[in-house]
């Protein structure tokens, strides 16, 4: 039997693609709700490191995740009811979450968090599984890559922004690890879905990007609402 097409679309691909900017500016352009799911890893990891849970420990990551709540809202991120949008994308979170991204319990409750969150809404979701893993049949796929040197540039602006101190090399070298990591995950590795279209943002603003993914978008809503040529008749 044929599964109903979701009224979804998915952006995964590497950290420091534009995948964040990318997938906001197309859901306001879209008037879609945006599901930022790195967003969630960083907010149980940020739960992690504040309750001083041992981060080798799968069985209190675990427990960890089914005891927090995580709630997007309005651009923000909450935790049991905080907003920690700001404390979430520091260094120590993002070094951090690869052992929360790595959990089965914490994927498998974060999984059913971003299918509640697209339940009777049209959503553009980002992350590093979505159209593989959380969304199989979204209409609309996405894999947004860039070289590791545009990756780099794009993190290491953004940290500088926040004021944090870090330097260059090590912005590159956490991105790499990252990388290598996230394509080698046991679950849910980080790949391009089968029905992905691979965009390569180097070289290409913001808004080149969102012009290219959003006219992609329309042509299929297009298609999904024009009506189908009866066969057989
Ligand atoms: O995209 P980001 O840098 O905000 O992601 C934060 C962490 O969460 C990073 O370690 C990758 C992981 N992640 C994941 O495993 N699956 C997702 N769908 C989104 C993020």
């Amino acid at each position: 039997m044929n599964q109903p097409v979701l009224r979804v679309v998915t952006i995964d691909g590497p950290a420091g693609a534009g995948k964040s900017s990318v997938a906001r500016s197309l859901a306001g352009r879209l008037g879609w709700r945006l599901l930022d799911t790195g967003a969630m890893y960083r907010a149980v990891t940020w739960a992690a490191l504040r309750d001083h849970t041992d981060l080798t420990c799968d069985e209190a990551l675990g427990t960890l995740a089914e005891r927090v709540s995580v709630r997007l809202a309005n651009g923000s991120v909450y935790l049991d009811g905080e907003d920690v949008t700001g404390r979430i994308r520091s260094v120590e979170v993002t070094r951090a979450s690869r052992y929360l991204a790595d959990n089965p319990r914490v994927r498998a409750r974060l999984v059913r968090w971003q299918r509640d969150f697209a339940d009777d809404h049209e959503v553009v979701a980002e992350g590093r599984d979505q159209g593989t893993v959380v969304f199989p049949h979204a209409f609309c796929k996405f894999f947004l890559t860039a070289s590791l040197a545009a990756r780099g540039e794009r993190r290491f602006a953004e940290f500088q922004a926040r004021g944090e101190a870090i330097d260059y090399e090590t912005v590159l070298g956490d991105l790499e690890r990252r990388d290598r990591h996230d394509e080698a995950r046991a679950i849910a590795p980080m790949r391009p879905a089968a029905d992905a279209i691979v965009v390569d943002s180097t070289g290409l603003s913001l808004d080149e990007v969102v012009n290219q993914i959003e006219r992609s978008v329309r042509l299929r809503l297009d298609a999904l609402m024009s009506p189908q040529p009866a066969v057989g008749r």
